[in-house]
This record gives structure tokens, C-alpha cells and sequence, in this order.
């Protein structure tokens, strides 16, 4: 049997979330085991811990020395760590954009070549555009396409959360862009535009600027910093300079719009449907709400026990989307 002490340590080391602790004192208890004569037990124990190590080397992504990250210590309540899996077959976007993405992809594959020279990938990103245009997903998508984790900062919850201190605060999230390569995504950047109208905040708000160029200014990380915002206005140019790209997002033209449809709806029967018609009706829409069209027609047609999808429950779904 497994002494006290082991049990002791096994149990800490669960409470404290320490994974390899606890497997390196779980195999002590199997050499323990052996020891003692008992064969079987020990074996037992072997093999559920060889179980458990690959089971958790195939969570963690392939071919990457990246762990499975949660932001620890001063980071919580900064950071938002995930796993995405989204790829660029899931953007609908124009060609130049799909060009640019491309090329910033490239340059990451290839950062050893680049590096080689003394160079870095681009990897400062600003993305501008409405609502629903496909901002955050292309921060999913860079994540999910160079396999590594994306990390998001709401600056709008990090400003007012951490008044005061916000510059100390971005200079721990700027270290952790430096330690842990990952895509790091700045939502609604435009706080910082914003909050420097209201008097009291504006030294604040001037020392974050300040403090977020000069971050961003010595930065030679090889993390991807995308910075998203609905209102380019509210930003001042010394930040645009300081990018890499910037990206810009619109709403979908007639033809995206249905690229968004057949494939949202892709699993539906839509023989007949006429796109064309659909898609002017909907112009006005972001990719969001053409992608919620499709769903909305989808459950009607599943709640109605209908296997076909015709123009006029699209449309419909469109007008109600429009009111
Ligand atoms: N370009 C796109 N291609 C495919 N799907 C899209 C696109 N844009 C948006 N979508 C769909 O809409 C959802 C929301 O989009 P997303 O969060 O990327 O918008 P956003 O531009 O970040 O908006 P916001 O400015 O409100 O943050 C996505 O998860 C996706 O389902
Ligand atoms: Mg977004």
C-alpha cells in the first residue's frame, strides 16, 4: 500500500494543480509497489500513468512545444486564454484580405528564414472594420492556422478595471507576448481612443498611449499583436504608424454574401433557392447577421419538419433580421 506521505503528496499536488507533481509521485508509488513485491499493482500503476501522459501530449497541439496555457498569477482577469480551431476556409472574405492574411501566415511559417537575416515576421496587426465583419474570428483563425493559443484583452474592461494602473498592467501583458508565443488579440482597441474625451481620465489615458507605443515599439516578439476596432476615428495616427498592417474589414458584397449561405447551409437541401435574389435583399447586413439568416432559416425548417429550403424562408429570415 501506498505510504501516508505519498497519499499526502499525491492529494497536493491535485490542489494544486500540478500535473507533473502528481505524476511523478503517482510513479513513485509504483516503484514503491515493485519493491514490495507487488507485481500486478505496480503494472497497473504503470499503465494508467503512461495512459494519462498520452492522453495529455495529444490535447496539446501537434508539433508545437506549446503547453496548455492559463494565464497564472497577475495575468488573471488580464488574459483569456483558448484554443482555436477555426481555419481560413471559415473567413469569408475579399481576395486583397485574403492576400494580406496569407502573406502575414507565410511569414510566420517561415520565421526561421526570416529571422536568418536579422528580420521578423509582421506581426503588428490592426484590425478595422463594423460589427460582425470577421475580426475576432481572424484572430481565431491566425491562432488556429500557426497552431498556437490565442490569448484576448478586453482594453475597454481592462481601462476601467485597472484605473491607475493600466500601464503596469500592459507591461505584464507585453512580458507574457514576449515569453509565450501566441496570438495575442487587443479588443475594442478604440477604448483607448475613447476614454480620452472624458477630463479626469485624460493623464490616464495619455500614459497608456504613451506606454502602449513604446510597448509596442520595442517588441520583437514572434507573437502575432492584433489590435481590433469598430471606430479607426477614435485612434490617433502615432498608433496606426506603429502596425505592421492594417487590415481593413467591410460589410459582404452580393457574392460573399452568398459564399456565407451555401456554406452555413451546406448540410440543408437548397436545390431551387435563388441566391441572387436573397443576397440583394440582404446587402445591408454584416457576415454575422447573413450567417444568423441562415440559421434562423435552418431551424425553421427542421422545426417544421421540412427537409427543403426555399428563397422565401431566407427571405423572410432577412426581413426579420432588417426590421
Ligand atoms: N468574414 C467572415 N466570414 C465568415 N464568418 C463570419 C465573418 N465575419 C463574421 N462571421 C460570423 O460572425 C461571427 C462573429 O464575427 P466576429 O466576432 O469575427 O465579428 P467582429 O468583426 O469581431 O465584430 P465586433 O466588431 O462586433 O467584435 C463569427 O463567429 C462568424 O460566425
Ligand atoms: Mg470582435
Amino acid at each position: 500500500m501506498a505510504k501516508a506521505d505519498q497519499i499526502v503528496a499525491l492529494l497536493k499536488s491535485y490542489e494544486e494543480n500540478d500535473e507533473t507533481r502528481f505524476l511523478s509521485v503517482a510513479t513513485q508509488i509504483a516503484a514503491h509497489e515493485a519493491r514490495q513485491g507487488h507485481k500486478a499493482v505496480a503494472r497497473e500503476l504503470r499503465d494508467l500513468i503512461d495512459t494519462v501522459k498520452e492522453k495529455r501530449s495529444s490535447m496539446s497541439f501537434k508539433g508545437s512545444a506549446v503547453p496548455i496555457i492559463r494565464p497564472k498569477g497577475e495575468l488573471v482577469g488580464l488574459l483569456s486564454a483558448s484554443y482555436s480551431k477555426s481555419r481560413l476556409r471559415d473567413l469569408v472574405i475579399t481576395s486583397t484580405l485574403r492576400e494580406r492574411l496569407d502573406r502575414i501566415l507565410l511569414e510566420h511559417r517561415q520565421r526561421d528564414k526570416i529571422q536568418a537575416f536579422n528580420l521578423v515576421p509582421r506581426h503588428k496587426i490592426l484590425l478595422v472594420g463594423p460589427p460582425g465583419t470577421g475580426k475576432t474570428l481572424t484572430a481565431k483563425v491566425l491562432a488556429g492556422e500557426l497552431q498556437i493559443p490565442l490569448f484576448s484583452i478586453r482594453m475597454e474592461s481592462v481601462i476601467t478595471k485597472f484605473m491607475g494602473e493600466t500601464a503596469a498592467k500592459l507591461r505584464l501583458i507585453f512580458d507574457a507576448i514576449t515569453q509565450t508565443r501566441g496570438v495575442y488579440l487587443f479588443d475594442e482597441f478604440d477604448a483607448l481612443g475613447s476614454h480620452r474625451n472624458t477630463d479626469n481620465d485624460v493623464g490616464e489615458v495619455r500614459r497608456i498611449l504613451n506606454s502602449f507605443l513604446q510597448f509596442m515599439e520595442e517588441d520583437c516578439s514572434t507573437s502575432v499583436i492584433i489590435a481590433a476596432t469598430n471606430h479607426p476615428s477614435l485612434l490617433d495616427n502615432a498608433l496606426f504608424r506603429r502596425f505592421d498592417d492594417v487590415l481593413e474589414y467591410s460589410l459582404p458584397d452580393n457574392d460573399r454574401i452568398i459564399d456565407l449561405l451555401t456554406s452555413s447551409l451546406a448540410r440543408f437541401d437548397t436545390e431551387g433557392v435563388d441566391w441572387s435574389v436573397i443576397a440583394e435583399k440582404a446587402c445591408d447586413l454584416s457576415h454575422a447577421e447573413v450567417v444568423q439568416v441562415a440559421q434562423d432559416a435552418a431551424k425553421n425548417a427542421i422545426l417544421l419538419n421540412q427537409e427543403k429550403i426555399n428563397t422565401k424562408m431566407i427571405i423572410s429570415a432577412v426581413a426579420e433580421k432588417i426590421k
